[in-house]
C-alpha cells in the first residue's frame, strides 16, 4: 500500500510560521511493494499545482501570499500500480517584511556599565481589554535580550532564549504565539527580558552591551473578532516596566538569581519609553531551530558533601534543573553545577573560568517549583545547599534545538554504543540555537572550526536543514569585505583575529563551504549550494591571497603567522596550544586545496564553467606544492605527524605509488603509536577514512577499538557520556593532567568536534552512504572488520528511511536492508558483489574469506 510518510513546509510537519515569500515543501511517500516507484506526485498550494517525482524540495511558485494567514496545502501521490495516497498540512504567514505598528520599548532610566556584568532582567507588563468574540489571535513578539511571556498568568509558548540568536546587525528573528483560546475580556500580559547574548555578558571576554545599551521589547497582539473587524495592541509607551521583578539576575554563564516572595502586584512600576536602537535588523519570522526542553534528567545518587547534597544525573548535558521545595519565607537554596567531580566528591568547577553557573533560589513559604527560564547550564552534576534532603525533589530538563531525529547506530560493541551516544548527547548539548563549541564555560560561542568538522555527523543523526541554514545566513553577513570568516558566528563583539585587515583562518573559515556541503550531501536541495556560493567563492580567494607570497611552489603553501591559525588544533601528541598552531602550514595548505576543489565541484553543479575551471586548477596548484614541499616526492612526509598524512590522503593530494606509500606510512605511524590518536580538529574526521578505504582497515578498527589514552574508547571506559574537547582530559585516576599548556585551562567534557568520528560509523560500519545527495541514490556497504560480529543503521533521508542491519556469524555474512520508495540503492557485499535495487525490504547473504 501507498501511504504519506512526512509532509513538510519549510521542514515543518506542524505549526509551521514563515516569510518566505515561495516556502518550501517536501514529502515522502512510502510503500510496502518491493519494486514500487512513483508515477506522479501532485502539489497544490494556494491555487497553484505542482506536479512532478522528486520529493526533495518544492518551492511554491503561485499568487502571492497574504501576510497573517493560514494556507492549506495538499500533497497527493500515485504509484506505478496506480494506487494513491494523499495528505494536508497547514502552514501559515507571518508579517511577510510588513510594518510592525508596535513601538520597541524599554526603561529609559536603566543604565548598566560594570565590565561582565548581566542586566538586572527587565519585565514589562500591560493590561487590555478585548470587546468581541475572537476568532483568532495572535502574539508576535521579538526582543533585544532574550525574552519569556505570560498571559493572564500563564506561560505563553515552550521555547527557551527566544528571540534566538543571530547576527542582530542583520537579522531578528520573531516568534508567533497563537493565543486565540487564552484571550478573555480583560487581559495581561507579562514579558521578562533578560540579558541573553545581545545585550550580555557574552564570549569569554564578557562584553556587553554589544547589541543594545539595555534590553528593549517589540511586541503585537493581532486579533480578528468573529465580525470580521480586526484590532492591533502593540508595546508603546502605555506599557509598564520594572526592574523589580522576581528574576534577579539572568546569564548565561553566571545562572539564574530568583526570589520567589517577590509579588509583581507589590514593585513600583514606571511607564516604558520607546527605545531607539542602534542596530535595524530584518525582522524574520522565526526560521532556526528553537531551544525547548526535552528529557526530564533524573537523578541517579545523592550524596552529603560537607554541607552540600551532590546529585549526580548519571549524564553530561545542557539543561536546567527543576526544583519542588518544601520551603520557609526567605530560606535561600543555592544550586551549583559541574561536570566533574574532585576525588573528595565536591563539585570541580575549576574548567568553567569565570562562569558562575550558580541557581539561587529565595523561596517564599509553603510547597514551590522552579526551574530557570533564562539560562542554562552544562552539568552532569549538581551541588545543593541551603535545604534539607527531604524537603526538596531535583530532575533537570534537557535544553536544546527542535531537532527531529535521524539517525540510530548500534552495534556489537557496546562502547561504540556509547560513543555514538556520547556524540549525540554531545550534539544535544551544543547544537543551542547556534552551533556553540561548549556548553559550561563562560564560551559557548558559534565556534566555525568546530562545526565544520562535525556538520557530516549532525547531519546524520538529526535534520539540520533549518538550524543550518539560519546560521549560514548569519555567516555570510559577517563575512569580512575581505573575504575571512569569522571564527565565531555570529561573532557578537568577539574579534579574532585583530589583524587589519581580517585575514583568513583555515579550517574554522572552511566552514562556509563544509557546511552546505554536508547539508547537500543529506538533503540534495541544490538551493544551499546557490545561497552560498558567493561566499564560498570570496573565501577561497581570500585564502588564496593569503597563501600567495612566495615563489614557486611556495606561492601556494599557505604560511602566514601560526598564531593566526589553530592548525592542528587540540592534537594530543604534542602537549602545547603553539605546537598545535606551528601545523598550521600543513593545515592551511590542505585546507585550501580541499576548499578550491570542493568550491570547483560545486561551481560545477551551478553551472559556473569558469568557476569550475578556476577553482580546479587552484586546487590542482596547491595539491601539486603540498606534495612537492611537504613529501620527498614518494609519499612520505619531511616532518612527520598523523594529520600531515590524512589530509593528503583524504582530500586526493596523492595517487599511485605515491598515496600507497604515504598510507603504508601513517598506518605505520599509527601502530608504532599504539593505535592512539594523535590528530587535532582538522584530521579526525578523516583518519578511519583515509587508512579503511586505502586497505588498511585493519588498522583503522584497531585505532577505533583502541582503549588507551588517547582515544575515542578510552574517554568511553572512563565512563565519559559526552565527547571530551581534550583527548587527555582525565588520567586513569580521575583527574585533569592537563596544565598550563598555553589554553587558559581550555578544557571541556562537552564538546562534538571529536565526535566527527560518527560520520565513520554510519557511512563504513553500517555502510550508509549517499551516491548522488540526498540519497536519490544510496550505498549500502558495510565494512566488516575488528571485532565487530554486528551493526546497525538508519537514515531518515528525504526520501524515507534508509536502513542496513548486518551479522557475522562465523564466516557467513548476512545483511538486511530497506531503502526508500523513490531511491535506488547499490548494495555492495564483503565478498565485493554488487547488486542495484530499488524500494523495499532484502536480504542478502555471502561468505566473508578469513573472518574470525
Ligand atoms: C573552543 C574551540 C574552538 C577553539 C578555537 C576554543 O576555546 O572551545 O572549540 O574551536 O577555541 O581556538
Amino acid at each position: 500500500m501507498l501511504k504519506l510518510r512526512r509532509f513538510a513546509c519549510e521542514d515543518l510537519e506542524t505549526g509551521c510560521v514563515t516569510d518566505e515569500a515561495r516556502p518550501r515543501f517536501s514529502f515522502a511517500f512510502e510503500s510496502d511493494r518491493q519494486g514500487a516507484s512513483l508515477r506522479e506526485v501532485v502539489l497544490e498550494v494556494n491555487g497553484w499545482t505542482w506536479r512532478g517525482t522528486d520529493e526533495v524540495a518544492v518551492r511554491y511558485d503561485g499568487a502571492p501570499l497574504s501576510p497573517c494567514t493560514v494556507y492549506q496545502a495538499r500533497v497527493c501521490a500515485t504509484d506505478d500500480a496506480g494506487e494513491s495516497a494523499e495528505g494536508t498540512l497547514e502552514f501559515e504567514t507571518g508579517l511577510l517584511g510588513g510594518s510592525w505598528e508596535a513601538e520597541w520599548i524599554s526603561d529609559a532610566a536603566y543604565r548598566f556599565d560594570e565590565k561582565g556584568v548581566a542586566p538586572v532582567p527587565m519585565v514589562f507588563k500591560h493590561a487590555f481589554s478585548l470587546g468581541g468574540k475572537v476568532r483568532r489571535a495572535r502574539v508576535y513578539a521579538t526582543a533585544l535580550g532574550i525574552y519569556d511571556i505570560s498571559l493572564n498568568g500563564q506561560r505563553v509558548g515552550e521555547r527557551y532564549f527566544a528571540p534566538g540568536f543571530t547576527s542582530y546587525g542583520s537579522t531578528l528573528q520573531y516568534q508567533t504565539y497563537d493565543v486565540t483560546k487564552r484571550l478573555g475580556s480583560s487581559n495581561e500580559l507579562v514579558v521578562t527580558v533578560a540579558g541573553g547574548w545581545a545585550v550580555g555578558p557574552f564570549s569569554y571576554t564578557r562584553k556587553n552591551r554589544v547589541t543594545a545599551d539595555r534590553q528593549a521589547l517589540l511586541l503585537e497582539v493581532r486579533v480578528e473578532y468573529a465580525d470580521g473587524t480586526t484590532q492591533v495592541l502593540g508595546t508603546g509607551e502605555d506599557w509598564q516596566v520594572t526592574e523589580d521583578g522576581p528574576c534577579r539576575m539572568a546569564c548565561f554563564y553566571d545562572g539564574e538569581t530568583y526570589d520567589a516572595r517577590v509579588s509583581l502586584d507589590n514593585v513600583t512600576w514606571r511607564p516604558a519609553a520607546r527605545e531607539a536602537l542602534r542596530v535595524s535588523p530584518a525582522l524574520v519570522a522565526e526560521d532556526g531551530a528553537p531551544v525547548r526542553a526535552h528529557e526530564v534528567m533524573r537523578p541517579v545518587s545523592c550524596t552529603k558533601v560537607g554541607d552540600e547534597l551532590v546529585y549526580d544525573f548519571g549524564q553530561n548535558f545542557a539543561g536546567v534543573v527543576d526544583l519542588v521545595v518544601d520551603g520557609h519565607e526567605s530560606q535561600t537554596i543555592t544550586v551549583r553545577h559541574a561536570e566533574i567531580l574532585k576525588p573528595d566528591g565536591t563539585l570541580n568547577t575549576d574548567f568553567l573560568r569565570t562562569a558562575k553557573a550558580t541557581l539561587t533560589y529565595v523561596c517564599r513559604e509553603g510547597r514551590q517549583e522552579f526551574s530557570p527560564r533564562l539560562t542554562y547550564m552544562g552539568f552532569r552534576y549538581v551541588a545543593v545547599s541551603g535545604v534539607d534532603e527531604g524537603d526538596i525533589k531535583i530532575c533537570a530538563h534537557a535544553l536544546y534545538s527542535d531537532l527531529r531525529t535521524t539517525g540510530e547506530f548500534g552495534c556489537s560493541d557496546e562502547r561504540l554504543n556509547r560513543l555514538q551516544q556520547n556524540i549525540v548527547w554531545s550534539s544535544k548539548s551544543n547544537l543551542m540555537d547556534i552551533p556553540t563549541d561548549c556548553p559550561q564555560r563562560d564560551e559557548r560561542m558559534g565556534w566555525t572550526g568546530d562545526i565544520a568538522v562535525f556538520a557530516p555527523t549532525a547531519c546524520y543523526n538529526f535534520d539540520m536543514g533549518r538550524f543550518l541554514r539560519k546560521w549560514l545566513r548569519d555567516l555570510r553577513s559577517e563575512q569580512y569585505r575581505t573575504g575571512g570568516i569569522p571564527v565565531t558566528v555570529p561573532a557578537q563583539g568577539f574579534g579574532f583575529p585583530t589583524t587589519i585587515p581580517p585575514m583568513a583562518v583555515d579550517f574554522w573559515g572552511d566552514a562556509c563551504v563544509l557546511v552546505p556541503w554536508a547539508l547537500y550531501q543529506a538533503e540534495g536541495d541544490v538551493e544551499v549550494l546557490r545561497e552560498n556560493f558567493d561566499t564560498m567563492r570570496r573565501y577561497v580567494d581570500a585564502c588564496r591571497f593569503w597563501a600567495r607570497f612566495g615563489v614557486g611552489d611556495y606561492c601556494y603553501i599557505w604560511h602566514t603567522p601560526a598564531v593566526l591559525h589553530f592548525g592542528d588544533w587540540v592534537a594530543p601528541d604534542v602537549p602545547k596550544m603553539g605546537q598545535w598552531q606551528a601545523r598550521s602550514k600543513w593545515t592551511a595548505t590542505a585546507s585550501l586545496q580541499h576548499t578550491s576543489a570542493l568550491v570547483a565541484r560545486i561551481a560545477k553543479i551551478l553551472d559556473e564553467k569558469d568557476a569550475a575551471e578556476k577553482y580546479g586548477r587552484l586546487s590542482a596548484r596547491v595539491a601539486r606544492a603540498y606534495r612537492n614541499v611537504f613529501t620527498d616526492g614518494h609519499g612520505r612526509l619531511k616532518q612527520e605527524f598523523q594529520t600531515a598524512y590524512v589530509l593528503p590522503i583524504q582530500f586526493g593530494m596523492l595517487e599511485g605509488d605515491e598515496l600507497r606509500a604515504a598510507v603504508k606510512r601513517l598506518s605505520q605511524l599509527v601502530e608504532q603509536g599504539g593505535y592512539r590518536i594523535g590528530t587535532g580538529f582538522p584530521g579526525t574526521p578523516y583518519i578511519l577514512f583515509a587508512l579503511a578505504d586505502n586497505g588498511e582497515k585493519d588498522t583503522a578498527f584497531q585505532m577505533l577499538e583502541c582503549t588507551s589514552c588517547p582515544s575515542w574508547l578510552y574517554e568511553v571506559v572512563h565512563g565519559a557520556t559526552t565527547i571530551w574537547e581534550r583527548w587527555d582530559g582525565l588520567d586513569e585516576n580521575g583527574n585533569c593532567p592537563i596544565g598550563d599548556d598555553g589554553t587558559d585551562i581550555m578544557i571541556s567534557y562537552n564538546h562534538y568536534a571529536s565526535g566527527a568520528v560518527g560520520d565513520f560509523l554510519y557511512r563504513r560500519v553500517a555502510g550508509l552512504e549517499q551516491l548522488e545527495p540526498g540519497y536519490r541514490r544510496s550505498r549500502v556497504q558495510p565494512l566488516v572488520g575488528g571485532g565487530l560480529c554486528s551493526a546497525h543503521g538508519a537514515v531518515e533521508t528525504p526520501y524515507g528511511r534508509l536502513a542496513s542491519s548486518w551479522k557475522l556469524d562465523g564466516s557467513s555474512f548476512s545483511l538486511e536492508v530497506e531503502v526508500p520508495l523513490g531511491t535506488t540503492c547499490e548494495v555492495v557485499l564483503p565478498d565485493g558483489s554488487t547488486r542495484e535495487v530499488g524500494c523495499g525490504s532484502y536480504a542478502f547473504s555471502c561468505e566473508v574469506e578469513g573472518a574470525r
